[in-house]
């Protein structure tokens, strides 16, 4: 068997071919869809063509039953094309006709969800980045943009609801219980934003009226039961249409926008033009069976789907090289967005926090790769944390370099100049600099260069003169197939606080620049010196504020200076932070007493006065706060370690968690009570901050199972005023070492909920976290549990990919059984759904930072899955892994 070949950012050329429009006719059967596709064709001037002939048509395909090819309007014979696996290929075409190819496919059988598959009963269609081909004979790649006009037929009574993209033209009754809609898109879209959906719908119908006055409908499409779960979404939807005009100056432009929920999806949602379809688990939202969280996720994935209107859709990417262009733009959007609608310094630290750990731990791996690619094998491995987060974190550069108005400048520029076409990272770039006539040359290298820049700081005063200089040096370190790296553009915005604790006015090279600035690293190391301070001044620097760049920065602080950052920093991101580090310094001695031994070592004394200072006076910001008295997780922790050592990581953390509840019990539990619900639920981010803040005092008073802690856990329970109360309590007597708290509950809580999957997958993922080591026959009990399904990846994910990724000390066991239970799911996987099986992989592929016994365990489960036949998608992962 040939092994899967490499595609080349440099090998890029031109379509040779254009489509003018595209017909497709569905008749939809569950294991027998006819899809009849009318392209009119048109050889591309523009394409490199090394003779007077046209260009050989050369047509995506895969999983696909070709019944009859014609062109313009004369049946082929089969020996005028030629058709395989993967392609149809059609020689010496007229140099503009029409071809008509009509197909057969069997959504039911397609467990991949990629293409037209079944979900529910609904049909559903999931096409980028390459699903299109498994539904019709197509050139498959974003640069091919035509418009769309779809019929679909189905059976009436199981298929009363008919959706494509665009407006609906036409409707009507055929023979045999059947009917059709025909749909037309009016703008120029690739084939990866076609969508179809039929079934057995209800909708949740709104109006929205734009900057231009016209109304636009708005429908959010769902199973019936789902009804009461829409509301937030619809708020959602609105209020992202009133920020785009306002802070973008975007404009909605068809008559309708549509949402469907559908159950089975491999990612969160996608952004089809006209007819978003979404995760159910990011779209469906109500106080009882939805948490705070998953509030504010659905917010943000609405806003995600539908900011991609303008950056994805009306602007789309020549080849899948470019995904950042929209993918990091748009998550930059989003998350801007969610700032203006929620607790801005709460929103950049949970991104951060997830940046650090999650995209960090990818850019170090065996999978790193820049935010622009070179190459892949398998495209739908490249949706990840580097193209979404690293991009986000490079756009957000590049808006903060230029400040509001230059920003916004280059983003009309770059919208009007490429409006319905299929754009380049350069082209972005490129308007930014127009508009502002900065030089972007060397920050393009953010967009080649893998891996997680480091920049070491330090600093000297010099009371005498009045000076202090602030060295940074940065390096990069070596990537797969990266071995060089240069100096980037790194933005660090910083300040100096005095003694008092205020900022400084800050003079460097002669100039007055205030109390903030943003330094430009731009070589391996420079000096800034800041002049003019007074000899008592004894200044400690606050660096990266707003986390100004995605980098890892070191700088010798005392303890002492980080507490006292965490107190008076003027940045809010820069107190969470120098907060994390005082309490990563703790973690690590007593990491290091436990490994010597020891496990009578106390706390940092230094961080439990923090905590009594953070618990003692009054709250400016509650969300903060919340965020201020939580740990760095585990994950986090281990990033930080040469050889991760997880025993030692939780051992820490929940010693240092039981301590600090051991000595503040009582502002536990006085901060619990203050922040007790008053009045109705609303997922209001005051209320939201509240609930966090009394949770985190739970989880302190559970730690140490203080009696009261478990009885207000458990009325917390009874009381089911929303999810976000259920599920902090029941996660917290499931996970205490008395199985007789957590048993009961769990089990009243799943005859309450079995008919709701969604709520079911928080039931699996709270069991599966259990820190306990008899957690991992709970894992395999209910991987046979009748709500479980290995073809849903919600559940997978919910189950698998939570016991994997965030019961570290149980999966990391030292029998290996948690490493063989995650690749006995990853082998079937591979079968059923390959993209998932690459996604669900990623904890083993990590073995290079743990000790040699795990990494040997890890690798022969790698080495188990590498002898399966295996997709694309896991063998570019497992070579890349073993490589
Ligand atoms: N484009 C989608 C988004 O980011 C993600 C997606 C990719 C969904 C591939 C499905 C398949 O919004
Ligand atoms: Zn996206």
């Amino acid at each position: 068997m040939s092994q899967p070949a490499a595609i080349h950012l440099d090998d890029y050329q031109a379509p040779a071919w254009r489509i003018l429009s595209t017909r497709l006719t569905f008749d939809l059967a569950p294991s027998a869809t006819r899809v009849t596709a009318v392209l009119t064709l048109e050889a591309n001037p523009d394409a490199a063509v090394g003779s007077d002939a046209t260009p050989p048509l050369v047509l995506n395909g895969e999983h696909l039953t070709l019944e009859s090819v014609r062109v313009d309007g004369r049946a082929l014979a089969s020996d005028e094309y030629k058709v395989d696996e993967t392609h149809l290929t059609l020689a010496a075409l007229p140099a503009s006709c029409e071809l008509e190819t009509v197909v057969l496919i069997d959504p039911a059988a397609n467990t991949a969800l990629e293409g037209l598959y079944v979900s529910s009963g609904m049909f559903c269609t999931q096409c980028e980045a390459e699903g299109f081909r498994r539904i019709t004979y197509y050139p498959d790649r974003p640069d091919v943009m035509s418009v769309f006009t779809t019929t679909v037929i189905a059976d009436k009574a199981n298929y009363p609801i008919l959706l494509s993209n665009g407006n609906p033209v036409e409707r009507g009754e055929l023979d045999g219980g059947r009917h059709f809609v025909t749909w037309q898109d009016p703008h120029l879209k690739p084939c990866y934003l076609f969508a179809l959906v039929a079934g057995d719908l209800v909708k949740h119908a709104d109006s929205f009226t734009t900057m231009s006055g016209r109304d636009v409908a708005l429908e959010i499409w769902v199973e019936p039961e789902n009804l009461d779960k829409t509301q937030h979404a619809m708020n959602s939807l609105k209020a992202s249409m009133k920020w785009d005009e306002e802070v973008y100056g975007r404009e909605y432009d068809l008559d309708i926008f549509m949402i469907v929920a559908v159950n089975d999806f491999n990612m969160g949602a996608m952004e089809n033009k006209g007819l978003n379809i979404f995760n159910s688990a990011c779209v469906l939202a109500n106080p009882d069976t939805t948490t705070d969280a998953a509030f504010q996720r659905v917010e943000g994935v609405v806003a995600h789907e539908y900011f991609h209107n303008w950056s994805g859709n009306r602007v789309t990417c020549r080849d899948w090289f470019q995904l950042s262009l929209k993918e990091g733009f748009t998550v930059y959007r989003d998350q801007t967005f969610s700032a203006d609608m929620n607790s801005a310094p709460v929103k950049r630290i949970e991104d951060v926090a997830m940046l650090r750990t999650a995209q960090f731990a990818e850019d170090a791996g065996p999978t790193a790769h820049p935010v622009r690619p070179a190459s892949y094998i398998e495209i739908s491995n490249f949706y990840t944390l580097t193209i979404y987060e690293k991009g986000s974190e490079v756009v957000r550069m590049v808006a903060n370099l230029l400040g509001e108005e230059a920003f916004r400048r280059g983003s009309d520029l770059y919208f009007a100049r490429n409006d319905g076409s299929a754009a380049t990272i350069e082209d972005f770039i490129s308007a930014m600099s127009e508009a502002s006539g900065r030089d972007f040359t060397q920050f393009m290298r953010w967009y080649s260069q893998a891996g997680t820049p480091e920049i070491s700081a330090r600093g000297n005063f010099d009371a005498e003169s009045g000076r202090y200089s602030l060295t940074l040096h940065q390096s990069t370190p070596a990537t797969p197939g990266q071995a060089e790296k240069l100096p980037l553009v790194i933005p660090v915005r910083m300040g100096l606080v005095g003694a008092d604790g205020s900022d400084l006015a800050l003079t460097l090279d002669g100039e007055a620049l205030g109390t903030e600035t943003v330094l430009e690293l731009t070589e391996a190391e420079q000096t800034f010196v800041f002049t003019g301070l007074e000899a008592g001044a004894d200044p400690v620097p606050s660096l990266l504020r707003g986390f100004s760049a995605p980098v890892k920065l070191s700088f010798a602080y005392s303890r002492e200076q980080l507490a006292f950052l965490m107190q008076h920093d003027s940045d809010g991101f820069n107190r969470w932070d120098a907060g994390q580090r005082l309490a990563l310094a703790a973690l690590e001695d007593l990491m290091a007493a436990w490994q010597q031994g020891d496990t009578q070592a106390s706390l940092d004394a230094r961080l439990l006065a923090a905590y009594r200072f953070l618990l003692q006076s009054e709250p400016s910001d509650r969300a903060v706060l919340a965020e201020m008295l939580t740990l760095p997780s585990e994950a986090y922790i281990a990033e930080q370690q040469t050889v991760v050592d997880v025993d030692a990581i939780h051992w820490a953390r929940k010693t240092a968690k039981a301590q600090l509840a051991t000595a503040l019990r009582d502002d536990f539990v006085a901060l619990y009570h203050a922040n007790e619900q008053q009045g109705d639920y609303a997922p209001t981010f005051e209320q939201m901050a509240r609930r966090s803040l009394k949770n985190a005092a739970l989880s302190y008073l559970m730690s140490i199972e203080d009696e009261e802690g478990v009885r207000l856990a458990q009325a917390q329970l009874a009381a089911a005023h929303n999810m976000t109360d259920v599920r902090a309590a029941l996660t917290l007597l499931v996970h205490s070492s008395r199985t007789e708290l957590g048993d009961p509950a769990l089990k009243a809580f799943a005859e309450r909920w079995s008919h709701d999957p969604l709520v079911m997958d928080q039931w699996f993922s709270i069991q599966v976290t259990r820190p306990q080591a008899d957690v991992l026959d709970r894992v395999r009990f209910l991987m046979e549990h009748p709500a479980f399904s290995l073809t849903n990846p919600n559940k997978v994910r919910a189950l698998i990919g939570a016991f994997a990724g965030q019961n570290r000390v149980n999966f990391h066991r030292l029998d290996g059984e948690g490493y063989r239970l995650l690749a006995d799911v990853v082998i079937e996987l591979n079968r059923l759904n390959p993209e998932i099986a690459a996604r669900i992989i990623t904890p083993l592929t990590r073995y290079k930072r743990f000790d040699a016994k795990r990494q040997a365990l890890m690798k022969a489960e790698l080495e188990r899955i590498r002898g399966e036949k295996l997709s694309r998608n896991l063998y570019e992962v497992v070579e890349k892994a073993l490589a």
